[in-house]
C-alpha cells in the first residue's frame, strides 16, 4: 500500500442494511453494495467503511457481534465479503470494516460460557463484580443509552457491566486472552484483504481496573463532557487504552505497515484526541473529530475547531472531517436545515479541508433525515426515549437511487425502515443534471486532489464567512444570509457552489451571495 494512502483518501461510510437490496427482503445485503460500486467509483471514492456486518442477533444493528469471523446471513457469506473486496478492489475501491472491541453481543458463545459460572473459561472475558452489601451495582457507571451500566446476573449473583445495552456486556481488556482474540480477529480480516478497520468506541474499552466510581459533574464542567451528570473519569478514556491501540498497529503492520485504523475516538477535548495518534504513530492513524461533527453550522465556532486541530496535531496526526454518520443526524438536516444552498457549502467544506474527509452514504446527494412515526422505530434508544429522543433511524433509511417505488434500494413493499423523499432526492436524476449536488461533490473529489497535501492558513474575512488557503488556492465560504465581499484576491473559479460561475476571472475581490461558497485558483 502507498505510504500514507489514507490522506489522499475520501472515505465513504456504508450503512449495509441501508444501501442496496439485492433479494427483495427490505434489508441491504453485500450483494447490494456490490451492485452499486460503479457509482461510488464514478464518484471518485476510494475507501469504503462497512458498518457491521458481522453476525449479529441486531439489539443495536450489528454493535452486537455475536461471531467476529462471520457474516450475519441477512447480508451474505464471507464468500460474498470476499467477492466483494476482490471486486471493489479492481475499481481502485479498498475496503475497510467496523471492528467492535468493546463489547459482543449477550448471544456470543464467549459470553455464554462467561454467565454460565464463576468458574468458567471465559468468565474472566467480561467485567463481573460483587453488589454492593445493600445488593446494589458495583458502582456508579451509567450506560450511555440510559440507565445503570450493570445488570445483575440471577445465575451467579454477580452484576456485569455493559456501557451500551444490557444485551452487549463489556469485554474486560486487563485479560489477555481477549487481547489475543482480538489479535486473531484482525488477522482474520487482514486475511480477507481488508485495509483497515473503523474501531467502535476506541476510547473506552478499557476501564479503570478498581472499578472506582465515576466523580459527579459540576457547573464549571462544560456541558460536552457531562454525561449523565457525571464525569467519565474511570469508566473512559483510559491511558491503557494506548497500549492495545500500539499492539493493534503491530498486527497491522505485519501485513503492511499501512493497513488503516480510524477511530471512533468520541472525545471532546483536543489533546485527548491528539493521544489517540501515539507519540509518533504507533496508535491510530485517524479518529474522528467529534467537537466538529457536533459543531453548529458557523465559520466562527467550526473554525476555530480547525484551528486548534492545527495547532495542536503533531505533524505525523492528520485530521479527519465528517459531517453524518449512523449515530447524528444527516448534515443536510443537522448543519444545513434542508437548505440546498448550504448542503453545497457544507460539502466544499468538507472535501476542501485539510484532512481526511469521510461521506456518508446519501451525502452526495443531500440526503435529509426522515421523520419517522413511532411505529416505525427500529432503533433501541429511539424506542427507550420516545418522544424525548426519537433515537437514529432517522439518519439510517435506505439509500435514494431512483424514483421509482423502493427507491431503487429494495423491491419489498416493506422496507426495514421508510423511504425518504425519493421522487425529489435521488441518484438516478442527480446523475443526470450536471448542474446537482452530485455532480458538485463529484467534482469536488476530482479537485481536492490538486491541493490534498497544501497547508491550510485561514484569512481574515468579513463576520459570516470563511476563508483558507490550500497552496494555490482559496476556498471562500459565505456561510450567512447577506451578501458578502472578499477583498484582496483574484483568480479564476474553479468551482462555485451554484456552478453557474464555474470558470469566472475575477479581480479586485470576489463577491459571494448569501451561502455561496467558491474553490479559487488564485494569481
Ligand atoms: C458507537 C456506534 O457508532 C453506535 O452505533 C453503537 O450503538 C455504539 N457504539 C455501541 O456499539
Amino acid at each position: 500500500m502507498p505510504k500514507n494512502w489514507w490522506r489522499d483518501a475520501v472515505i465513504y461510510q456504508i450503512y449495509p442494511r441501508s444501501f442496496g437490496d439485492s433479494n427483495g427482503d427490505g434489508i441491504g445485503d453485500l450483494q447490494g453494495v456490490f451492485d452499486h460500486l460503479d457509482h461510488l467509483a464514478w464518484l471518485g471514492i476510494d475507501t469504503v467503511w462497512l458498518n457491521p456486518v458481522m453476525a449479529s442477533p441486531n439489539t443495536d444493528f450489528g454493535y452486537d457481534v455475536a461471531d467476529y469471523c462471520d457474516i450475519n446471513p441477512e447480508y451474505g457469506t464471507l464468500d460474498d465479503f470476499d467477492r466483494l473486496v476482490k471486486e471493489a478492489d479492481s475499481r481502485g475501491i479498498r475496503v475497510m470494516n467496523d471492528l467492535v472491541p468493546n463489547h459482543t453481543s449477550d448471544q456470543h458463545p464467549w459470553f455464554a460460557d462467561s454467565r454460565s459460572s464463576k468458574d468458567a473459561v471465559h468468565r474472566d472475558w467480561y467485567v463481573w463484580a460483587d453488589p454492593k452489601p445493600d445488593g446494589s451495582p458495583p458502582n456508579n457507571w451509567l450506560s450511555e443509552f440510559g440507565g445503570d451500566a450493570w445488570t445483575l446476573d440471577e445465575t451467579t449473583g454477580q452484576y456485569y457491566l455493559h456501557l451500551f445495552l444490557p444485551t452487549q456486556p463489556d469485554l474486560n481488556w486487563w485479560n489477555d486472552d481477549v487481547r489475543n482474540a482480538f489479535d486473531d480477529i484482525l488477522r482474520f480480516w487482514f486475511d480477507r484483504g481488508v485495509a483497515g478497520f473503523r474501531v467502535d468506541v476506541c476510547h473506552a474499552i478499557v476501564k479503570d481496573k478498581d472499578l472506582r466510581d465515576n466523580p459527579q459533574a459540576t457547573d464549571e464542567d462544560p456541558p460536552t463532557v457531562r454525561v449523565f451528570g457525571q464525569r467519565r473519569v474511570y469508566s473512559a478514556n483510559r491511558p491503557e487504552v494506548h497500549d492495545v491501540l500500539k499492539q493493534w498497529r503491530k498486527v497491522g503492520r505485519t501485513f503492511d505497515p499501512e493497513r488503516l485504523f480510524l477511530g471512533e475516538t468520541y472525545v471532546w477535548d483536543m489533546q485527548q484526541l491528539v493521544a489517540f495518534y501515539g507519540a509518533r504513530d504507533n496508535e491510530i492513524q485517524l479518529g474522528f473529530n467529534i467537537p466538529f461533527v457536533h459543531a453548529r453550522f458557523d465559520p466562527g465556532l467550526m473554525s476555530d475547531i480547525v484551528g486548534n486541530v492545527q495547532k495542536l496535531f503533531p505533524r505525523h496526526a492528520w485530521p479527519v472531517w465528517t459531517g453524518s454518520n449512523h449515530d447524528a443526524k444527516r448534515l443536510a438536516t443537522r448543519w444545513c436545515d434542508g437548505d440546498e444552498r448550504k448542503v453545497r457549502l457544507a460539502l466544499m467544506l468538507l472535501l476542501t479541508l485539510r484532512g481526511t474527509p469521510v461521506l456518508y452514504y446519501g451525502d452526495e446527494i443531500g440526503l435529509r433525515d426522515v421523520d419517522l412515526t413511532q411505529d416505525e422505530l427500529r432503533d433501541p434508544v429511539g424506542i427507550r426515549f420516545w418522544p424525548a429522543y426519537s433515537g437514529r433511524d432517522g439518519g439510517r433509511t435506505p439509500m435514494q437511487w431512483s424514483a421509482e417505488r423502493g427507491a431503487g434500494f429494495t423491491t419489498s413493499s416493506d422496507p426495514w425502515l421508510p423511504i425518504g423523499d425519493a421522487d425529489v432526492t435521488n441518484v438516478e436524476a442527480q446523475r443526470s443534471d450536471e448542474g446537482s449536488v452530485l455532480h458538485l461533490t463529484r467534482d469536488l473529489i476530482a479537485l481536492r486532489k490538486e491541493f490534498v497535501s497544501a497547508t491550510y492558513s485561514k484569512r481574515t474575512s468579513p463576520d459570516g464567512t470563511w476563508v483558507y488557503r490550500r497552496g494555490k488556492h482559496v476556498i471562500a465560504l459565505n456561510m450567512s444570509d447577506e451578501p458578502q465581499k472578499i477583498s484582496r484576491i483574484r483568480g479564476v473559479i474553479r468551482i462555485s457552489t451554484t456552478r453557474e460561475r464555474d470558470g469566472q476571472s475575477f479581480a479586485g475581490g470576489l463577491s459571494l451571495d448569501g451561502w455561496e461558497g467558491v474553490v479559487v485558483e488564485a494569481s
